[in-house]
């Protein structure tokens, strides 16, 4: 048995283990992060290793406000042109599900970008994410709180149970309202892309974002493969990925698969609404809301995961808004996993 993480509400006591240079279970409003102070590199080392987490993939920086951005991104670096365009950005959407990609500054360690010039950075919605950050007095740098490639964490539990002992301690703000990861994306960028690029779909829709920006947004998330260094980790093909097989597709099509490959398999069912009369499993939303099915995708992965099934079937659910989201983290889960 590990040791028993304690969880609880105590933001003074986090934000003192911040300063002191640990790490801490963080929530937010899409999912649970591992927080350290950014500016800190061997407590930023620490969240790597904690997460058995590659170097080459980097982490999210999360501030209190966007009036710290330039602690964080040289926005001088940008055209005035998409100055503005983040600066509209960052007043309608933070706080919320929307990280952005930008020039870093030189002072922020490169373990926390994997070496890259860029910092992807966000402010999250979770009042208590919001006031550990104020109260630590620094940017906090987070990934999901998950063990590299698992299913994201939407609960301080789930925190707890995948990372034991290795974590000094959880605040709990509740499950995840939104849960699924905040949406990536980049500006257009000189010898790198010429329009606005989603990197990674998440908690804010595409189409939102594009009716807010008036352009049509690039799609930069990979979905075949896995690039040796990705631009976005989450864009890795084999990622949040349950420990029994999963399949995802429509539904009726991988039952009666699954049926004539492995007749006497034991099957679960991720179901967007309810669950077929004759199977075992869960429906994410039976009244066909892509926001109650996000909420409930990781905890019910999670579920499936220790049913004791055989095989896990997801249904697919309609591609838009955030339904982008839940096909994303689906379709990655399903790729049999390469990374051990
Ligand atoms: O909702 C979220 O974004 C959650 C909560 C905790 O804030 N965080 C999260 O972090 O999902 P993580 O580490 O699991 O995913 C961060 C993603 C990775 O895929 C990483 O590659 C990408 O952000 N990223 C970080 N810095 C980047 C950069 N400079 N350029 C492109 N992608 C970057
Ligand atoms: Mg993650």
């Amino acid at each position: 048995m590990t040791a028993r993480t304690p969880t609880g509400t105590d933001i003074a006591r986090a934000a003192e283990l911040i300063h002191d240079g640990r790490v801490v279970g963080m929530p937010t409003e899409t999912v649970y992060g591992l927080a350290a102070n950014a500016f800190d590199e061997e407590a930023v080392i620490e969240i790597f290793e904690v997460k058995q987490r590659p170097a080459f993939d980097p982490l999210i920086v999360h501030l209190s406000g966007a009036r710290g951005l330039s602690e964080v991104a040289r926005l001088n670096d940008l055209s005035e042109q998409v100055r503005a365009q983040v600066e509209l950005l960052t007043t309608r959407f933070w706080p919320g599900p929307l990280t952005l990609v930008l020039p870093k500054v030189d002072d922020l360690p490169d373990v926390v970008t994997s070496g890259l010039d860029t910092v992807a950075v966000r402010v999250p919605a979770h009042p208590m994410a919001r006031a550990l950050i104020v109260v630590a007095g620094v940017p906090l740098a987070a990934p999901s709180a998950n063990p590299f490639g698992y299913v994201s964490p939407t609960t301080a539990q789930h925190v707890a149970d995948q990372l034991g002992s290795k974590v000094p301690y959880v605040l709990d703000g509740g499950e995840c309202g939104v849960g699924v990861e905040s949406t990536i994306l980049a500006p257009p960028r000189a010898g790198v892309s010429e329009a606005w690029t989603v990197l990674r779909d998440g908690g804010l829709t595409r189409e939102v974002l594009e009716e807010a920006l008036g352009v049509t947004l690039v799609d930069g998330t990979v979905t075949d493969g896995a690039p040796a260094k990705p631009a976005a980790p989450g864009q890795l093909a084999s990622h949040y990925a349950p420990r029994t097989p999963l399949r995802h597709g429509q539904l009726d099509q991988l039952v009666r698969e699954a049926r004539a490959q492995q007749p006497d398999a034991r099957l679960h069912v991720i179901a967007f609404r309810d669950v077929p009369a004759g199977l075992q499993g869960e429906g994410l939303a039976p009244n066909g809301d892509l926001r109650v099915a996000a909420r409930a995708l990781f905890a019910a992965m999670r579920r499936a995961d220790q049913a004791g099934a055989d095989l896990i079937l997801a249904e697919r659910v309609p591609d838009e808004g955030l339904g982008r989201a839940i096909n994303d983290r689906l379709r990655r889960a399903s790729v049999p996993a390469v990374l051990s």
